[in-house]
């Protein structure tokens, strides 16, 4: 029996499933990045990525940014607890403190960002690049950022590809299968008189607004702000049905998923329905396409 989670404003409960960790760690492990001084890891979450990237790179000084202040506390924390020295903000340091290097996290948009030119060896966005709405801005400001010969990477699950073949079906029972979870948890609720769970139009950001590209179509904006591609992947991930539930706790998706229900509600819909729309459909894991590209600075 898999516990269902309360909403959770980030994306903690999925981002320690172990296909997770495993799908980012063969992302980063792409390129080499030993060499690497200085990381810029944008919208880093609860820093799953961040922490992987100061593996690969060790010595390396990363910058963390996220517009959430609650997973900059959860990364913050997460680096302190394996001893590193954790700033906040968005200064530049060479410091380093008991033999590694002091790391800074800060609150802000990735769009807009107060780091000098050509600060930065690598920049990533890790599962991000597909929720921000202005793709030129961002890009822009990666290439603003990074020196001559700097790596900039990103990952996605939602891009043109990323629902592999057949499973279509899979994802839209899912959605299916999460409002009825709600009509029926309404017809309960109405019984015993209580008030039911509304949808409200206009509420939440509209589902999918944000067009989903394809690999080509992201080799040609990276190369029109001076970024050549040089990695594309496009990995197979199978979510188990754990992973499969823990993702609809994530209330940045439940809200695009299931826009204009309460949150809590949404998540926890989202959560009872991801095993049956995998066993309806006779599967016993979650297929996923990420894409994941490197590109270097010219
Ligand atoms: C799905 S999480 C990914 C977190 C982390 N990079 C990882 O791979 O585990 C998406 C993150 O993007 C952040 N985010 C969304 N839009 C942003 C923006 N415009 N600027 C900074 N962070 C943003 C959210 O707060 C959230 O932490």
């Amino acid at each position: 029996m898999i516990e269902i989670l309360p909403v959770n404003t980030t994306y903690e409960p999925f981002s320690h499933e172990p296909e997770y960790v495993a799908a980012n760690q063969g992302f980063a492990t792409r390129v080499p990045l030993g060499h690497v001084k200085r990381i810029l890891d944008l919208a880093c979450g609860t820093g799953t990525i961040s922490e992987i990237l100061i593996s690969l790179a060790p010595g390396a000084h990363l910058n963390g940014v996220d517009y959430d202040p609650v997973q900059i506390e959860l990364s913050s924390d997460r680096f302190r607890k394996l001893g590193f020295d954790v700033r906040t903000g968005f200064a530049l340091t060479d410091d380093v403190v008991d033999g590694k290097p002091a790391l800074v996290f800060g609150c802000g948009s990735a769009t807009d960002l107060p780091f000098p030119d050509e600060t930065f060896d690598c920049i990533t966005i890790a599962n991000a690049i597909h929720v921000i709405d202005d793709k030129e801005k961002l890009l822009k400001t990666i290439s603003r950022l990074l020196k001559p010969g700097g790596l900039f990477g990103f990952n996605s699950t939602f891009y043109s590809g990323s629902v592999p073949e057949g499973t279509d079906r899979m994802y839209m029972d899912w959605l299916i299968l999460a409002a009825k979870y709600i009509e029926e948890k309404n017809k309960k609720l109405a019984a015993a008189g209580a008030p039911t769970i509304k949808r409200v139009r206009g509420t939440t950001r509209k589902a999918f607004t944000n067009r989903w590209y394809s690999p080509s179509e992201w080799s040609d904006m990276l190369d029109n702000v001076g970024l050549k591609t040089v990695d594309t992947n496009e990995r197979l991930v199978e979510l188990s049905e754990r992973s499969f539930t823990y993702v609809g706790a994530y209330g940045g998706l439940a809200e695009v998923l299931m826009s204009g229900f309460p949150v809590e509600e949404a998540a926890e819909a989202l959560q009872n329905a991801a095993g049956p729309a995998m066993r309806g459909c006779g599967a016993t894991v979650a297929p996923r396409n990420y894409l994941e590209m490197w590109a270097v600075k010219s």
